[in-house]
């Protein structure tokens, strides 16, 4: 690829997703690409045209089977490498030293790429309990250069904990369902606490009427925008990452554009009024739910 086709290509720069920092200070894109349903050349399609249109953290995992997918669009995109997050999850059948660190570098080969951006553990599975040895495989992998950041998922504080005091190293990110019918603001909350990011899935509250609510209807009117984009508002002003899927260039685009909405206390407050106690997407309770 030639530079001058590289700038050629390149969004603005307002376009681009805004940036974070890791608590090591390493650049963290505020909003991300979710790829679950994104396989074959539609989904290296999709996954092209939000690069282009300023994507740059794009979330994976092994179970999804779509890493290739995923990884084609990210080696075949006119974007610089070094600007895009490229995060995969560690699934549970690989929570052990060996395993995890074959399996990280499946992900790499299955992606095409020579490096990983992040790794997460995917679950903690905690009735396994075999977490913290999948934990010390990952900052292994991060020591050989297999990944730059590790992190995990649907982990709760007292699994955060354990990782913590039984290796002395925090994760980069914990990555949990967040849209206003299940907030979690205090793991949000705990996250924080710990320097951890939090990043967001399911944040449009896929396969709910969450995008037909008349509390986000009525925000959504007000600020003259869409639902997606309010709850997406909602989420970057608690300092959640939303990672929304879409496989269409315009919705993408609208649900990058969400930086210059400013909710005020009432709406945030609002929004996070929906949250309800069965208000999970799919029931997974990271107690007791188990993923291999
Ligand atoms: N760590 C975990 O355990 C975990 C669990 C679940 C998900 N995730 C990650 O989080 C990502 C996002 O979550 P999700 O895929 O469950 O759901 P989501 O992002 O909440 O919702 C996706 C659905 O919303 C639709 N949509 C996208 N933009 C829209 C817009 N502007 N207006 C109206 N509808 C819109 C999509 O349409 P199309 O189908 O037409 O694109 C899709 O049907 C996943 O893709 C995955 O990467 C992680």
């Amino acid at each position: 690829m030639q530079d001058d086709e590289q700038r050629a290509f390149r969004p603005e720069p307002a376009a681009v997703a805004p940036q974070r920092r890791t608590a090591d200070g390493l650049a963290f894109p505020a909003i991300g690409l979710g790829s679950l349903e994104a396989r074959g050349s539609d989904g290296v399609a999709a996954v092209t045209s939000a690069l282009g249109l300023g994507y740059r953290l794009l979330d994976t995992a092994f179970i999804y089977d779509n890493e290739g997918t995923v990884g084609r669009a990210l080696r075949t995109a006119p974007v610089p490498r070094d600007d895009v997050v490229f995060s995969t999850k560690l699934p549970g059948r690989a929570h052990s030293a060996d395993l995890a660190l074959q399996y990280v570098e499946e992900s790499l080969f299955r992606s095409g790429l020579d490096h990983l951006d992040l790794v997460l553990i995917h679950w903690p599975n905690p009735r396994i309990g075999l977490y913290t040895e999948a934990w010390r495989a990952l900052v292994e992998a991060r020591e050989r250069g297999l990944t730059r950041m590790i992190g995990v998922s649907n982990f709760l504080p007292d699994h955060l904990d354990r990782l913590i005091d039984e290796t002395g190293v925090a994760p980069a990110v914990n990555q949990i369902e967040v849209h206003p019918y299940f907030p979690q603001l205090d793991l949000q909350a705990e996250n924080a606490r710990r320097g951890i990011l939090t990043e967001g899935w399911s944040p449009l509250g896929r396969g709910t009427d969450l995008l037909e609510h008349p509390v986000v209807r009525r925000i959504a009117e007000a600020h003259a925008v869409s639902p997606a984009q309010i709850v997406l508002a909602w989420s970057v002003t608690l300092g959640v990452i939303p990672l929304p899927r879409a496989a269409d260039p315009s919705w993408q685009a609208e649900n990058l554009d969400v930086f210059a909405i400013q909710l005020s206390e009432d709406e945030v407050a609002a929004l996070s009024g929906l949250a309800r106690p069965d208000g999970r997407v799919s029931g997974q309770d990271p107690r007791t739910h188990e993923e291999f």
